[in-house]
């Protein structure tokens, strides 16, 4: 049984999106990024349908979350994007995941603890070309790329990076890091001899706002979700239904705090969604659709519950279908309600709403 409260995910718009996305890559190989519970969408489910889609490599931020899909039977090729720490190396191996190797350190140890087992394992190389977050830092490729060569049991079959601001097309930073993965690129060939097998920079944003000619893979997560460019469909929807309706005096208030106080009579509808599913309370500024019409949220949203104004919806009543993220409200409507970007908005709902697969 759906309850009441549930997320809608249609495979139909995944297609689509893939469709759309794989016409612009031509030859480069999409990595599905479906990390966060793929975005809040359900990392299996959606790790399966990208399968089925032919998309062959995905890419999750920890180890936990690519041993789950192991063990819940994907089988494509997974990036670790956040590396592995010490203690997650056993996991990592054993489960067949790539890591990210995301500065010296770990590279000697991650190396040591394969010639201990005896085994070897292909990785991919961050550089930092100015996130300042993970990766080898950019002037110290050379150095590092020469030391890698020592690390006879490590199988670097990738170079990577990460843009700062790729949806900000004419920023200056993406021609900076462009030159600057550039630059990486040479020395690895340089030293290594030959080009890696995988070379990728581009996320969603680069990938429709640039046309790189030397990277060979695109890692995609929000535009496969369907956000961001022009003829991408959403692929989440969040119904709830009205779980009570009450009359509300003129000088009353709705919910903790007093922040909502009635200027007349009215009608409020109960809906059974809050924070605690990922809903969150900076939410409160936005409207919902019920019945085919914008009913305003009037509370705080509380963990389990927020109370929307339906004075002026004729015929409501208990059950009715409420549209949270929607075809009139995207997760860009909310993302924009609360300040916040769609990337959160997806990711917050967590696995207590209930998700529904269609089209599959
Ligand atoms: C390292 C890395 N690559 C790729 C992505 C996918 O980015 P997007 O969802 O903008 O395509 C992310 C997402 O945060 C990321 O952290």
């Amino acid at each position: 049984m759906i309850p009441h409260t549930h997320i809608e995910i249609d495979f139909k718009a995944l297609e689509n999106n893939l469709k759309l996305i794989k016409q612009k890559a031509g030859n480069k190989k999409i990595q599905g990024v479906v990390k966060a519970n793929a975005y809040g969408h359900g990392d299996f489910e959606i790790a399966r349908a990208l399968e089925r889609l032919g998309v062959a490599n995905l890419g999750v931020a920890r180890v936990n979350e690519g041993v789950r899909l192991r063990e819940l039977g994907i089988t494509s090729e997974i990036l670790v994007l956040g590396g592995a720490e010490e203690n997650e190396f056993e996991p990592l191996i054993n489960h067949k995941l790539k890591p990210v190797i995301y500065n010296e350190g770990i590279a000697e140890k991650l190396n040591d603890y394969l010639k201990f087992r005896d085994l070897k394992h292909q990785v991919h190389i961050k550089i930092d070309t100015g996130m300042h977050r993970l990766g080898i830092a950019h002037d110290k490729t050379e150095k590092f790329f020469n030391e890698l060569k020592g690390y006879t049991n490590l199988e670097p079959e990738g170079i990577m990076s990460h843009f700062v601001a790729a949806g900000a097309k004419e920023a200056e930073w993406n021609v900076l890091q462009t030159e600057r993965f550039k630059d990486a690129l040479t020395n690895w060939k340089k030293i290594f001899k030959e080009a890696p097998k995988n070379i990728h920079i581009e996320n969603s944003a680069g990938f429709f706002n640039f046309n790189l000619d030397f990277t060979n893979t695109v890692r995609l997560g929000i535009a496969i979700y369907g956000y961001g460019y022009a003829g991408l469909l959403p692929v989440l929807k969040l119904y709830s239904s009205v779980k009570d309706i009450k009359d509300v005096k003129k000088g009353e208030t709705v919910s903790y705090g007093g922040w909502f106080r009635a200027q007349s009579d009215m009608k409020i509808a109960v809906v059974p969604v809050g924070y605690g599913d990922g809903f969150m309370r900076a939410g409160r500024k936005g409207s919902v659709m019920v019945n085919g019409e914008e009913a305003p949220i009037v509370s705080i949203i509380c963990m389990d519950y927020f109370m929307i104004d339906v004075t002026n919806i004729n015929g409501i009543k208990i059950g009715d279908q409420v549209t949270i993220i929607g075809d009139t409200h995207d997760a860009g409507y909310w993302a924009k309600t609360s300040g916040t970007i769609v990337y959160e908005v997806l990711t917050l709902l967590n696995p207590r709403i209930r998700r529904k697969y269609n089209g599959a």
